[in-house]
This record gives structure tokens, C-alpha cells and sequence, in this order.
């Protein structure tokens, strides 16, 4: 099962978060993403606010799987692999607005994206790079 540690949890909320997507054609891209939430640890649920996504939402849209790392990755080293979900409405997209707002007042979102993580990977280098911490 997928969980989030407290070290994970600080990262992904505090440090710029990278996150790869693919086009249905697996072409990659990747962007830079700091309006992050962690929704639930246990479960490995984040959310990021759809600000000025393009290509990174459009991708989603077409295919769901996405890969992320974060700007601290030397001192926390993990890649997470997961699947998102697109928001513009309910619940999601509230929790995006107050995102958004603790970042800058006038920061509105487009919509929410939330990513169920199903997999941990570990970043750091030596003989256990690229190896499986956890999965669903
Ligand atoms: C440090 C940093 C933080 C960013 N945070 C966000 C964010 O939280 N939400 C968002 O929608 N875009 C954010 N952006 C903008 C995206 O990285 C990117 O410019 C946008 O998604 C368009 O690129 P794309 O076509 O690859 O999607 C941020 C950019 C930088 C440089």
C-alpha cells in the first residue's frame, strides 16, 4: 500500500514539484508545480491547482499516468508514479481556490488536479536507485 511519510508530505507541499506527463503518443513533457496539497498521507492522494496548465493538462486529459519529483529531491529522493483525475467544480476545486489564495490573493485556478500515487520509487543513487519502496 501506497502512504505517505512526513518527510514525503513536507516535500511534495513545500518544495516545487516536477511533474511529467505524456501525450496519448507518449510524447513526454514536463512542468513545475508549487500550489500542491496533500489530501490524504495514508492513501497517497495529492492535489495540485490548475493555474496556468497547457500541455501538462491536456496530456492528463488524454492520458492519465503521470511521474513526479520534487526541487529537494538530493535530500528527499523519491519519484512517484500515479494516476490524475481532472476537476473544475465541488470540492476539488474549492480546495484549489484556498490553495491559491495562501499563495497569492488574487491566484485564481482554472480547476484541481488530484493524483492517486500507486507507486514509490527511490531516487537516490547506489545500488538501490530506481528500485520499488511501495505499491498498491
Ligand atoms: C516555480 C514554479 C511553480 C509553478 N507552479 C504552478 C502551479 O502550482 N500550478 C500551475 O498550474 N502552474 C504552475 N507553474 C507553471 C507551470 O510550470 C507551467 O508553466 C504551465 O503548466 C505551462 O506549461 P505546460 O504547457 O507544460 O503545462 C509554475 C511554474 C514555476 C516556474
Amino acid at each position: 500500500m501506497v502512504k505517505l511519510n512526513e518527510e514525503m508530505v513536507k516535500s511534495l507541499e513545500n518544495e516545487i514539484v516536477f511533474l511529467a506527463t505524456a501525450s496519448k503518443d507518449g510524447i513526454p513533457n514536463v512542468s513545475a508545480m508549487r500550489a500542491v496539497k496533500v489530501l490524504d498521507a495514508e492513501k497517497g492522494i495529492i492535489l495540485i491547482a490548475d493555474n496556468y496548465m497547457n500541455k501538462t493538462l491536456k496530456n492528463i486529459l488524454e492520458n492519465p499516468n503521470v511521474a513526479i519529483t520534487t526541487s529537494n529531491c538530493k535530500e528527499v529522493p523519491y519519484q512517484y508514479k500515479g494516476k490524475a483525475e481532472y476537476y473544475t467544480e465541488g470540492e476539488y476545486l474549492k480546495i484549489a481556490e484556498e490553495i491559491d489564495r495562501s499563495l497569492k490573493p488574487d491566484l485564481k485556478p482554472k480547476g484541481a488536479v488530484v493524483i492517486k500515487i500507486t507507486e514509490i520509487y527511490n531516487l537516490k543513487s547506489g545500488e538501490n536507485a530506481g528500485k520499488l519502496i511501495a505499491k498498491d
